[in-house]
């Protein structure tokens, strides 16, 4: 299985380990602006060979792309100090209009996975520039944010994350919804657990978590200057549910054709991930706030993909 790296900087780099360390893929090209960065990316990975599931490894042009199942894009700058995702709206579409005619010249048949921000304005970028199916154009979109949230639930309610059921929908940036009326240990509601087993979580708890969620990246950037684990292990998460046809139900950023009246739009809703990609989108039951601010949150992307697409 042939994965396609376009962008070897923070997150380009620590997937394509992500990927070697889990043994999803059998080919992992390379490709950076920047030439010597690839080559030494894939260099110091094929160092690790000896360590890990046979894997070949190389930094490469864009005609390389030929033949990969899967090609993601995280080229492009990430949020420097002060800025939002959506502030990187312009800059970004302009570094897509070059890349993304250059992938499908080599490729027109892979699933484009999008991780460059604003990644659901970038999503629906890929997908009019590409002309690709919309089930084959697919961001990471708060599959990231979900597993903040399960992180935190977790931390709070003293159990394992993966048994949490949490999710995070709408926007992968500031406007997201923390899907509550969703949330649930063993199908027991997050205030009921609370409540039963968790010693009574306390009267903000909810806004306090989600702020946290919302303010992860930008917390992690003011320290350490980038994420790149976390949103890694999300994407290779995808990759893996996409190759071994796992139909794993993640919030990728997904096409949506119309949300309460705002159509035309990419935001990330539960989907079906498979061979197909991302197959079947679906509509949760949500309380009316969470709907409302589901609406807000696909307004705002709408407006930023209009002002950058025109
Ligand atoms: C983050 C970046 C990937 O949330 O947007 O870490």
């Amino acid at each position: 299985m042939k994965i396609g790296l376009v962008g070897a900087g923070y997150v380009g780099a620590t997937t394509a380990y992500a990927l070697m360390l889990q043994g999803i893929a059998s080919e992992l090209v390379l490709i950076d602006v920047n030439k010597d960065r690839a080559e030494g990316e894939a260099l110091d990975l094929i160092h690790s060979t000896s360590f890990v599931h046979p894997v070949e490894i190389y930094a490469g042009d864009y005609s390389d792309l030929a033949g990969a199942e899967i090609v993601i894009i995280s080229a492009g700058p990430s949020i420097g100090k002060n800025e939002t995702r959506l502030d990187l709206a312009g800059k970004n579409y302009e570094i897509f209009k070059n890349i993304i005619p250059r992938i499908t010249r080599h490729n027109d048949s892979c699933i484009l996975l999008i991780v460059t921000n604003p990644v659901d304005v970038l999503s629906y970028a890929a997908l009019r520039l590409s002309g690709f199916p919309k089930n084959r154009v697919i961001g990471s979109g708060t599959v990231l944010d979900s597993s903040r949230f399960r992180a935190a639930l977790a931390a709070k309610l003293g159990v394992d994350a993966r048994n949490i059921h949490g999710y995070i929908l709408g926007e992968h940036g500031d406007s997201q919804v923390a899907a509550w009326s969703l949330t649930n240990i063993m199908g027991i509601n997050f205030d009921e657990f609370c409540a039963k087993y968790a010693g009574n979580c306390g009267t903000n708890i909810k806004e306090e978590i989600e702020k946290q969620v919302r303010t992860s990246a930008y917390k992690v950037i003011a320290k350490k200057g980038a994420t790149n684990y976390a949103v890694a292990l999300a994407i290779a998460k995808i990759v893996k549910s996409i190759l071994r046809n796992e139909n794993s139900i993640l919030t990728v950023s997904t096409y949506v054709e119309d949300l309460d009246g705002v159509g035309d739009v990419y935001l990330s809703l539960p989907c079906i991930v498979n061979k197909h990609g991302a197959d079947r989108v679906l509509i949760p039951q949500l309380s009316n706030n969470e709907k409302a601010d589901l609406k807000k949150s696909a307004e705002i992307i709408k407006k930023y993909i209009e002002d950058v697409m025109g």
